[in-house]
């Protein structure tokens, strides 16, 4: 299968485990099976080195959060000359700050920014930095690097955003219910159950996730049609690519839409009261992105007017859905509690991408997946 160009020269996740099997790192990645379709592992689009360490002999200074001493080996052994303090409370962190030249971005408060003039690079172990670029201090300072997780929760949460939309389109809800109740009813439920297969599958954002999305959409038999920010050509499982500027039309001819943009100016509010009636009728609407990327009043509004066939949610405005929310009771609704990314290959992704990343950091290479401060992601 024709991968997807890569504008943003990213690195085949078997490339980057032999580089860390050759420095003696564990790496769960080089394991996989010939053949196996594997997700790109860290982006070199706005790639930038962050300190000059003079071929690794410059001391470096990484706050990280919690790491057991085994994985502090292997860290070691790739950034040898990156002296690694772990586990602080927040206090302690402020009080070491003028010796920090990169942090874990659960760190990065206004307070340390102001604390930390060595500081060169920020990691934030999340893909949405929404709520890290929310600290002003780190937005300013252009020479502090921000680098995030993107793309590494694209497999999990492709399998969850058809997990969610099988159970209405299978009705497995009504089906569960029976079976809680030991009843074996094969009369239809209130939801008759519908194919995916030809229908059509409109991936807003195809990034790291989106493009896992469309991959899973292409195997289902269904027309994938996708939207990214950047005008470039899809991979083969991508039938039809477009801009922003094909949203409104293109959600009018869709079945299945389903959102997979970061959280910036640009995105947040994207899927209006207004843009939420003029779907397709019957269509499902898929959030895995952020909250606010929906306006939420108008979800519920097209769901119960029965506008929309259902929806599928794993992030909600507001976060956590308090008590009582009219989406809890909303008709065919699916709700997770922000947990779509959770898996065992999202950790392994997650952890090889920072091992990379620290690597490079002390050999004074181009970091990985960094962040478009202005862009917002
Ligand atoms: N539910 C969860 O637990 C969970 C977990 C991980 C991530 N997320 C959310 O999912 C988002 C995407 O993650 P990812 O790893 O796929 O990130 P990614 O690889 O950076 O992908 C983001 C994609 O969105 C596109 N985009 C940006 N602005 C857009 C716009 N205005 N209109 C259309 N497309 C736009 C980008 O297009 P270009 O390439 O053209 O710039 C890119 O293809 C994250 O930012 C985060 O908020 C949620």
């Amino acid at each position: 299968m024709r991968q997807r160009p890569t504008p943003d020269g990213a690195i085949p996740t078997r490339r980057a485990a032999s580089l860390l099997l050759a420095l003696g790192a564990l790496a769960a990645a080089g394991c996989r099976a010939p053949g196996a379709e594997v997700p790109p592992l860290g982006s070199t689009r706005h790639a930038a080195v962050a300190v000059d360490t003079d071929g690794g002999r410059r001391e470096l200074t990484f706050l990280a959060g919690r790491v057991d001493d085994e994985e502090a080996e292997v860290l070691a052994r790739l950034a040898p000359n990156v002296r690694l303090l772990r586990g602080l409370s927040e206090e302690e962190a402020l009080a070491r700050a003028g010796e920090l030249d990169g942090v874990d971005a659960r760190y990065a408060t206004p307070e340390l920014l102001a604390a930390a003039p060595r500081l060169r690079w920020v990691q934030a172990f999340s893909a949405g930095v929404d709520r890290v670029l929310a600290v002003p201090e780190l937005r300013a300072r252009d020479e502090v690097l921000l680098t995030n997780m993107q793309g590494m929760h694209g497999p999990t949460i492709g399998d969850h955003v058809f997990a969610m939309l099988l159970q209405l389109t299978r009705g497995l809800d009504a089906y569960g219910a029976r079976q809680a109740e030991g009843r074996w009813d094969r009369s239809s439920p209130p939801r008759a159950p519908t194919a995916l297969a030809g229908r059509r599958l409109l991936v807003v954002g195809l990034g790291g996730i989106g493009t896992e999305v469309a991959r899973r959409g292409d195997a289902f038999g269904m027309d994938v049609w996708a939207i990214d920010r950047t005008p470039r050509p899809g991979p083969a499982f991508v039938d039809r690519t477009g801009t922003p500027a094909d949203l409104d039309a293109w959600l009018a001819q869709s079945d299945v839409v389903v959102l997979c943009v970061p959280l910036t100016e640009e995105t947040r509010g994207m899927m209006s009261r207004e843009r939420l009636l003029a779907t397709r009728p019957g269509a499902f609407l898929v959030n895995i992105a952020r909250g606010p990327v929906v306006d939420t009043d108008g979800l519920v509004e097209a769901l119960e007017a029965g506008h929309l066939g259902g929806a599928c949610l794993d992030v909600t405005d507001p976060e956590p859905l308090p008590e009582g929310h009219p989406l809890w009771s909303a008709p065919n609704v699916v709700i997770t509690p922000h947990v779509a990314g959770w898996s065992e290959s999202t950790g392994e992704r997650v952890r090889d991408l920072f091992r990379e990343n620290l690597r490079r950091f002390g050999a004074g290479e181009p970091l990985l997946n960094v962040v478009d401060k202005a862009a917002g992601y």
